[in-house]
């Protein structure tokens, strides 16, 4: 379920990595990482978690792609990149949200591009998601915050990437939506809760969930 080749597709459709210097940040064990390192120059890939630079280092394969740790808040790579890209990297779990998109303005270049991708608030999965826990928006309110702190550096538009989420079963997608209400809303899925979602489902023709991305494509404004 996880949509690695649809992800690389979508950022090479939104920026052009040839012979670029990148930078990655939140790049976990390298999802994403080495389907670009063929296109790019040099790739930077950092993250927070020791843990998964220690599995993605082990895993890399290619001179041109180096991982270590940084947390996007507050590292100095001493250098500007033409590219910058996070896939997923869950900036609301950020401390300092203005910190972390300035620090990447700083590192990239004037003409350079800022790719971010994220989960999209609007889309049939996070519509199941808001049935479920009872109309509670999934922090709309987030997206407007970060549109306004990306507003501060970057000219930006938004592109909404079509994706589906296929299931094998019924018990297949509780056991995902389970799992998000747990995780994101610490609420314990239950019997009206799983009604629901059967009910939901009853409706539908096939066994698949629409789940589409967000991209902000971003560049510095003319005057920064
Ligand atoms: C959901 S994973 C996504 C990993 C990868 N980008 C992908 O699409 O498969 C989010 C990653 O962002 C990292 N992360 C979160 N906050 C960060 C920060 N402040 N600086 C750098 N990395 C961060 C986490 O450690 C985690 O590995």
């Amino acid at each position: 379920m996880v949509r690695t080749e649809e992800d690389v597709r979508y950022i090479n459709r939104l920026v052009n990595l040839e012979n670029k210097s990148v930078l990655e940040i939140g790049c976990g064990t390298g999802r994403i990482t080495f389907p670009l390192a063929m296109k790019a120059r040099e790739i930077v890939a950092i993250d927070v978690n020791e843990r998964v630079i220690e599995e993605a280092s082990r895993r890399n394969r290619y001179e041109n792609v180096r991982f270590s740790v940084g947390n996007i808040e507050s590292v100095r790579l001493g250098s500007k990149f033409d590219v910058i890209l996070s896939t997923w990297m869950g900036y609301m779990y950020l401390n300092d949200m203005p910190k972390a998109i300035q620090n990447i303005s700083n590192h990239l270049e004037d003409d350079g591009v800022f790719l971010l991708l994220c989960g999209y608030y609007d889309d049939e999965y996070t519509k199941i998601v808001r049935m479920l826990i009872g109309g509670k928006a999934k922090r709309t309110s987030f997206y407007n915050e970060v549109e306004t702190i990306l507003s501060a550096f970057f000219t930006f538009e938004r592109h909404i990437l079509k994706g589906e989420l296929v299931f094998s079963s019924v018990r297949e997608v509780t056991e995902r939506l389970r799992l998000e209400l747990k995780n994101e809303y610490g609420l314990t899925m239950d019997n009206h809760h799983e009604q629901q979602l059967r009910g939901y489902l009853r409706s539908k023709d096939k066994l698949a969930i629409g789940n589409d991305s967000l991209a902000y494509r971003c560049r510095k404004h003319a005057s920064r």
